[in-house]
């Protein structure tokens, strides 16, 4: 029997989180037997089951070739069960079962990349959130958790034999085959089982926790990129005593082991103690990948490394409650990370993601609570929203408590649900209970979809020295959540003196009312106001300070307050927010650039000696792709385009000499640290592209002797993308010398199919070209992606030609990779703002695609996107 891959979507496969139900079996224990062969694998299985709930025993599978069922020893006939493409029923179970089972699987041939797959010659698995149930039967939800003793077997030609736990025994096995068998003491839910079969060779260091447990740590990879492991080896035993001293946490077993591969839906996968990671996530080499994907590996690291506690001990109840474990991951991986580099330029690259990619999600038809109520395809809700808006709740919640409540509410919540698997109000209400702050407000968060608007007004009455801020909140009407309540907001704040440039202290009692507590005021009505007295001069407020909670603030700045906050700030976020709200007034709203371009000469110099990776982010202008998602309708990307053209010019213009001057200056080799020399390659490669754009005779050949003389990939990538973008006459041959130099590193050959098709004159030519190259693969997520995505950088390119490239993926994925095909339709989610007759045009390109996709991930999501 085999069932076809992608079962017809039904009228309703609608899952609501009201249904939640018990299930009616837990599993005692579960054996697994693994046998790998050429063109087949056996799974077999034995689940010692005890009833706790009346109802049928369900197990759930897809695409499994049943062989046999024993169930307490009987064979089990196909009268006895129900079986159809989803699932397996046992009604008039005993109370205590036993149940063998085998079946057999094809990861030879499986191209979704879930479940057991064949990726190049490495077996391995990805089982969040439902992979599980293509290797066997089994009641495959987080819910459910069991001890796995695993036993894997195999070709000798595979010589690594990895499953989760403390390896018990290894040895040989028929016809030159050998084995080895696994257990994992720690109770787990069947999404975080993985193993992995193939020639790998190996990086081995150790860490000694806190409570003196001698860990074994190993990172897995091809033997090439072994040297490309360190940093991960480093960022792994900072993250481990990083969770000790932060959270009280230390490692509960005797090995911890990461495996890279190159062939994976999304960035990594934190299986108990035997990590599964993309390659992108986690080889970091400065030959050959650049500084920010240097930082990407040791947040990802962290990541996954900090989902032992957070996630793994202690885990989601259902997937609606995914957030629950991503959110307050990622919150984690931010925070550990603002350790590593300049904590402002983390923040501002954590609030830039959030308002690139969540708050455009959240104004659209894809727009849906961190935690949702309903879902078809659970793989569509791996969204911005859960993952980033789910973390910035963590952020307020922790932001309001301050570090000593915060860590008594999570020290309270490792206290009462470590093992088990929970809910939302779960954490909220162990966060309450070990602070003594009732904080069951924010559930309303989790629950609502929409960034909220944030209006505020601020009035100065010199006679009495007061100042009044006035707040309102504000959600957009959604069809499918009707009841939207007002949020609790807590509002960071600073008042600056106008004419000195000097904070008031906010600890004075005399400016403060008791509503405002160490800088922060807890906003948390539809409407309210504050007032502080003993204001000498008239105040610039700064509001929102580090982005203190996800919402879109509305104050009315005049562009001289935003000059002076860029200069007088002491928050560099909210430095690094003026300059944002500036030049977006500059190119949606006609403003002049003078103010900005002043502002930002006058203190740039200091900047740059204190944090030249700050300094480099005041120049971040807003990529196009951005500036079109805060355009409702009527959107046409090159009126955008032209706009930042023009903007980029006048800077160039106007900066002048200083561009060359600090391009000339600056070395990264002087730099004391990397997060300093990461800020001056960045501000280089800024300056280089800007004297190209100046005309400067020798930008071109400047740009070429960084390309040749450097051995750190962000330096050459830099100066690679100025020849290239500029069609210098030197950029084919230094195109040429790259891919020469980087053939054979897939990751650094992503970067050269990237920088091509992000080029601002790509046509479709460009595409056809890449895509048909010998080294693009669509059995490859992070190729697809570095073509797509370097598409997508240029929007009247992506909006242009590139929607038949972004169509004609979605038809070929449905079938071949749904998780990613349905992330990739993604990128088409805005069509309805643009302007007609475009939008007409993609409305109809979307629907006829409809007629021809077929996996649940591309209908639920075509579905909702064409629902405007
Ligand atoms: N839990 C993973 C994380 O840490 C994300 C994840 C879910 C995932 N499904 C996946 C990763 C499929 C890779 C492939 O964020
Ligand atoms: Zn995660």
């Amino acid at each position: 029997m085999n069932i076809a891959a992608n079962p017809v979507v039904e009228a309703d496969q609608t899952v609501y989180l009201k249904d939640y139900q018990k299930p009616t079996f837990e599993v005692l224990s579960i054996d697994l037997d693994i046998s790998v062969f050429d063109d087949h694998t056996q799974v077999k299985s034995k689940l010692l089951m005890k009833r706790q709930a009346v109802g049928d025993l369900v197990l759930l599978g897809r695409d499994l070739e049943l062989k046999s069922i024993h169930l307490n020893d009987q064979a089990l006939s196909q009268a006895d069960y129900q079986l159809d493409a989803e699932k397996l029923v046992i009604s008039n179970a005993p109370d205590a079962v036993t149940l063998e089972i085998t079946v057999v699987i094809h990861p030879e041939t499986n191209t979704m990349l879930e479940g057991l797959y064949k990726a190049g010659d490495l077996y391995v698995t990805q089982n969040e959130p439902e992979g599980f149930r293509k290797i066997t039967y089994y009641p495959d939800r987080p819910d459910v958790l069991s001890v796995f003793t695993t036993r894997v077997e195999a070709d000798k030609k595979y010589p690594v034999l990895l499953a989760n736990g403390n390896l018990l025994e290894t040895g040989e096995a028929e016809n030159g085959r050998h084995y080895a068998i696994w257990q994992d003491p720690t109770k787990k839910p069947s999404y975080l089982f993985a193993c992995v079969i193939g020639d790998l060779a190996v990086l081995k260091d150790h860490y000694v926790t806190s409570e003196g447990r001698n860990v074994a740590l190993e990172i897995y990879a091809i033997e090439k990129d072994i040297p490309k492991c360190h940093i991960a080896m480093q960022a792994l035993k900072h993250s481990m005593q990083w969770d000790e001293e932060h959270y009280g946490r230390p490692y509960d077993l005797d090995n911890y082991m990461i495996v890279a591969v190159s062939q994976f839906n999304m960035g990594a996968m934190e299986n108990k103690g035997l990590n599964i990671f993309n390659t992108s996530c986690v080889l970091a080499d400065e030959e050959y990948t650049t500084d920010a994907a240097i930082m990407r590996v040791q947040s990802v690291i962290a990541h996954e490394y900090f989902h032992n506690w957070t996630g793994n001990r202690i885990t989601c109840r259902d997937w609606f409650q995914l957030c629950l474990k991503e959110g307050l991951t990622v919150f984690r991986d931010q925070s550990f990370s603002e350790d590593l580099q300049s904590a402002a330029v983390q923040r501002i690259d954590d609030v830039a993601v959030l308002k690139a990619h969540q708050f455009p999600e959240d104004a659209g038809p894809l727009s849906h609570p961190p935690r949702p109520d309903h879902f078809v395809e659970i793989n569509n809700f791996y969204t911005a929203t859960v993952y980033e808006k789910g973390a910035e709740i963590n952020r307020m919640m922790s932001t309001l408590l301050g570090k000593e409540k915060f860590r008594k509410g999570t020290d309270e919540y490792f206290r009462r649900h470590d093992g088990q698997a929970v809910t939302v109000e779960d954490w909220v209400a162990a966060l309450t209970a070990g602070s003594g702050v009732d904080l069951s407000a924010f559930l309303k968060w989790y629950n609502q979809p929409g960034t909220p608007k944030l209006e505020a007004q601020g009035e100065y009455d010199q006679a009495t020295q007061t100042y009044r801020l006035t707040f309102k909140q504000s959600l957009k009407a959604h069809a499918k959540y009707p009841n939207l309540q007002a949020v609790p907001i807590p509002v960071a704040l600073a008042l600056f003196n106008a004419k000195t440039g000097e904070q008031y202290t906010l600890h004075s009692e005399s400016l403060f009312e008791n509503a405002v507590k160490d800088g922060v005021y807890l906003f948390d009505q539809a409407e309210a106001s504050i007032e502080f007295t003993g204001v000498s001069e008239k105040p610039v407020v700064s509001l929102l300070r580090n982005f203190s909670a996800p919402v879109n603030l509305q104050f009315n700045y005049s562009d001289e307050e935003l000059a002076f906050l860029l200069k007088y700030e002491t928050n560099g976020f909210n430095q690094w927010q003026a300059t944002q709200t500036l030049l977006e007034r500059i190119l949606l709203e006609g403003h002049d650039a003078k103010v900005y371009l002043d502002a930002i000469q006058q203190t740039l110099p200091f900047v740059i000696s204190k944090d030249p990776l700050l300094a480099s982010r005041l120049f971040d202008v807003p990529t196009e792709g951005y500036l079109g998602s805060r355009i409702d309708e009527n959107y046409q990307p090159e009126i955008v385009h032209e706009a930042r053209e023009t903007l980029l010019e006048s800077l160039a213009r106007g900066l002048g000499d200083f561009c060359k001057e600090t391009y000339l200056a600056l070395d990264p080799v002087a730099q004391k640290d990397f997060s300093q020399a990461m800020g001056v390659r960045a501000l280089k490669n800024i300056m280089l592209s800007m004297m190209a754009r100046q005309g400067d005779p020798e930008a071109f050949d400047l740009a070429t002797a960084q390309y040749n003389e450097t051995g750190n990939m962000s330096e050459r990538l830099g100066a690679l993308r100025v020849l290239v973008w500029n069609d210098a006459p030197q950029a084919k041959e230094v195109l040429q010398d790259f891919y020469n130099r980087f053939k054979d590193e897939p990751l650094s050959l992503d970067q050269w199919f990237m920088l091509q098709a992000a080029h601002p004159n790509a046509g479709p030519e460009t595409i056809q070209y890449l895509t048909n190259h010998v080294d693009y693969d669509l059995g490859t997520p992070n190729r697809i992606r570095s073509v797509s995505g370097g598409l997508n950088a240029n929007p009247v390119n992506a909006w242009g030609f590139g929607i038949q490239h972004f169509i004609d993926l979605a038809k070929y994925l449905d079938e071949k990779n749904p998780i990613v095909g349905s992330r990739l339709l993604q990128v088409l989610t805005r069509w309805y703002t643009l302007a007609e007759p475009k939008r007409s045009a993609v409305k109809a390109q979307l629907e006829g695609l409809k007629s021809e996709v077929k996996s649940k991930n591309v209908v639920e999501t075509l579905n909702s996107m064409l629902n405007v």
